[in-house]
């Protein structure tokens, strides 16, 4: 006897929470900066090598029902190796690395692939704590909702004494923004609500 088609929910293991959101901070890049390749570690133009360690970020950028967004607007920034942001308004009295680039801006790929190379970030002062090392990104996509978010890096010490971070409940949630570098090498996933209305 043929079964008729049956219009399927999908369970709720199927559905990818969103990523949290989080403060983009006041450091994101305030003018335009000829280089902002998937390359963090090299600035165009100089032959230097940014100081710290090499890490490298890839991930899928997806929607709520594991799809993969393709063409989204990427932008990645962070501090340099010693905590030091490349902004006018950021006081910290650590030093600036001129051959660290700072800042990427890419697109998913067709399979909402994504990837840089850069290096860890240094932690950094922030009234009277210390922010635990973090990168920013911020993706956007037409008919999804843009997401600002920062990544950390699991096992951290600092990550457990972050208002930022821990201002994220419950913990499953929080810990979509920590990721587990092996060798270098760290997986993260981004997942884009659609726009409503
Ligand atoms: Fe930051």
């Amino acid at each position: 006897m043929a079964v008729g088609k049956l219009m399927v929910t999908p369970a709720i293991a199927d559905i990818h929470h969103p990523t949290p959101e989080q403060t983009s901070g006041p450091f994101f890049p305030e003018h335009n900066q000829l280089d902002k390749d998937a390359d963090l570690t090299r600035v165009q133009g100089r032959s230097g090598k940014a100081e710290g360690d090499v890490i490298f970020v890839s991930g899928k950028i997806l929607d709520v029902f594991g799809n993969p967004i393709e063409g989204a607007a990427i932008d990645i920034w962070q501090a340099n190796k010693w905590g030091r942001y490349d902004h006018v308004d950021d006081d910290n009295p650590a030093p600036l690395d001129p051959n660290f680039q700072g800042w990427a801006r890419l697109r998913s790929g067709a399979d909402g692939s994504y990837s840089v190379m850069t290096i860890k970030p240094g932690a950094y002062p922030q009234e009277g704590d210390w922010r635990p090392p973090h990168i920013h990104f911020r993706v956007g996509r037409r008919g999804f909702r843009q997401t600002i978010t920062q990544m950390y890096f699991k096992g951290d010490p600092l990550n457990d004494k972050d208002s930022i971070l821990n201002d994220i409940e419950p913990k499953a949630v929080r810990d979509l923004l920590v990721v587990d570098f092996k060798a270098g090498i760290g997986k993260f996933d981004l997942v884009l609500e659609t726009r409503r209305g």
